[in-house]
């Protein structure tokens, strides 16, 4: 068994420390955020992640888990340190590299034995040897014997403790053979197809995934735009194109688009850092733009259906950026009530996990208790994120409560024929009738 530090504790590194501990491996988690830290130490979790909470108070209980924000601590006699610090848009799209650097930096200050360096951030092509970089300047001539190795991460929100657990594949990037190979054995309990190769690749990968995961989602957008206005539904559209396995049924989904504190910054990084190397990313900025109209498109349809939105009341149904998470970063729900909020509407929302969040992002959107309480003398109520408890609603209930009929299915989870008969004026995401 293994001792090995994860330096950030996020979505990523929390799940990660914790997960290796559930291995068995002994894992220090450091944070510069004294609360977060101080919170994970009294047995509160700083995010909402199903199922996390469980294996933290499980792994520290067996003496495997434990948490600090002193880099000299977390460091002691780790093998291995991996870096899971956010890596933001800055304001040209290029990824901002600042806690990268400064965690580096930290490494360096303290490092007094060999180690390996494992970037589980998701980076700009060319950051393993930055950070090694960093790490000899530094130390100068003292530098003990490390190594960098690139580890991009695959998990998603909501599913992250599983998707940490049983991955599809781990990726593994590095000069050095045999380091990378001590990273392999630690992921080897997971039985995955572990694929080794050199640093630039495996940091590269990372963005190809996130970007083409994107592209399917504005594609089927795209497509979803088309079928309204010729009859099609996209959603049998999906599930035909689905069945052919070249194409595969996964993130064919039409809705309001791709938001998250990935998907948005990635494909915007990776763009970035096409245009500084002289390459047109035309299809990348191609996704981008139908991701950002089809927020624009929820509003139009709800302006239609209203006519002008000065003064209508509209209630939204899920404001985080996808279901099962508190995670609010780009979240298409945020944006469309920024929208709605400009063109002069009272917009009120409720969400089981992200209403604070959502009411520092957006001070003017009014919180509900539940779904009922937002559709309480709405003129029309948008599903913007499809929360399990959205599903099925009484909608008798939501009827009697709200001022008006219309209803925006952002995400297509609801029976539209149903709706229609109990007197609702339905639409959805390129549904025959939902233009
Ligand atoms: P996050 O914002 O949730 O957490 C980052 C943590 O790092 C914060 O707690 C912050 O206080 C801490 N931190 C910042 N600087 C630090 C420093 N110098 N030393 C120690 N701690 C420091 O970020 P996240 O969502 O977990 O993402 C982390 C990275 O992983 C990003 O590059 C992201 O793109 C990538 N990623 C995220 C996901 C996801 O689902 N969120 C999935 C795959 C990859
Ligand atoms: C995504 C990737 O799926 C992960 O593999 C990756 O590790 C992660 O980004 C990351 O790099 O951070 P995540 O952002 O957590 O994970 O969530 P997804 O399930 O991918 O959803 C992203 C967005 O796309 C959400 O807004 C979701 O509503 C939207 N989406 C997804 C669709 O609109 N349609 C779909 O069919 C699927």
């Amino acid at each position: 068994m293994a001792k090995l530090c994860v330096i950030g504790t996020g979505y990523v590194g929390l799940v990660t420390g914790t997960c290796f501990a559930d291995m068995g491996h002994r894992v220090t988690c450091l944070d510069i955020n004294e609360e977060r830290i101080s919170m994970l130490k009294n047995g509160i979790m700083p995010i909402y992640e199903p199922g996390l909470k469980q294996i933290v108070d499980q792994n520290v209980e067996a003496g495997r888990l434990d948490f600090t924000t002193s880099y000299p601590e977390a460091l002691k006699d780790s093998e291995f340190a991996f870096i899971a610090v956010g890596t933001p848009s800055n304001d040209d799209g290029e990824a901002d590299m600042q806690y990268v650097k400064a965690a580096s930096s930290s490494i360096a200050k303290n490092l007094d034995h060999p180690i390996i360096i494992v970037n589980k951030s998701t980076v700009p092509v060319g950051t393993g040897d930055w950070v090694a970089e960093i790490i000899h300047d530094l130390n100068g001539q003292v530098t003990p014997q490390f190594s960098v190795v690139s580890n991009p991460e695959f998990l998603r929100e909501g599913s992250a403790v599983m998707d940490f657990m049983k991955p599809d594949r781990v990726v593994l990037g590095s000069t050095d053979s045999d380091a990378a190979n001590r990273v392999a054995e630690l992921y080897q309990a997971l039985r995955s197809d572990i694929m080794i190769t050199d640093l630039r690749t495996a940091e590269m990968i990372k963005y190809a995934s996130n970007a083409f995961l994107a592209t399917r989602i504005s594609f089927i957008n795209e497509m979803a735009n088309i079928c309204e206005t010729l009859g099609a539904d996209v959603r049998e559209v999906a599930r035909g194109m689905g069945m052919d396995k070249r194409i595969g049924p996964a993130f064919l989904d039409a809705g309001l688009g791709w938001g998250g504190s990935c998907f948005p910054k990635d494909v915007k990084a990776l763009a970035h850092m096409a245009v500084t190397h002289d390459t047109h990313p035309q299809l990348l900025q191609a996704v981008m733009d139908i991701n950002f109209n089809q927020r624009k498109h929820a509003v139009d349809k709800l302006e239609k259906a209203l006519g002008d939105l000065k003064g209508k009341t509209i209630g939204v149904l899920g404001l985080s950026f996808k279901p099962n998470t508190d995670d609010t970063r780009y979240s298409p729900s945020l944006d469309i009530i920024n929208m709605l909020v400009a063109k002069g509407a009272t917009v009120q929302g409720y969400d089981p996990q992200a209403m604070k969040t959502s009411k520092e992002e957006v001070p003017e959107l009014n919180l509900c208790q539940n779904p009922y309480d937002v559709a309480q003398d709405a003129d029309a109520l948008l599903l913007a994120t499809e929360w399990n408890e959205f599903k099925s609603l009484d909608f008798d209930r939501i009827k009697a409560n709200m001022r008006g009929n219309v209803v925006l299915d952002g995400r297509n989870i609801w029976n539209g024929e149903e709706l229609q008969e109990m007197g609702f004026f339905y639409f959805g995401m390129g549904i025959p009738g939902s233009l």
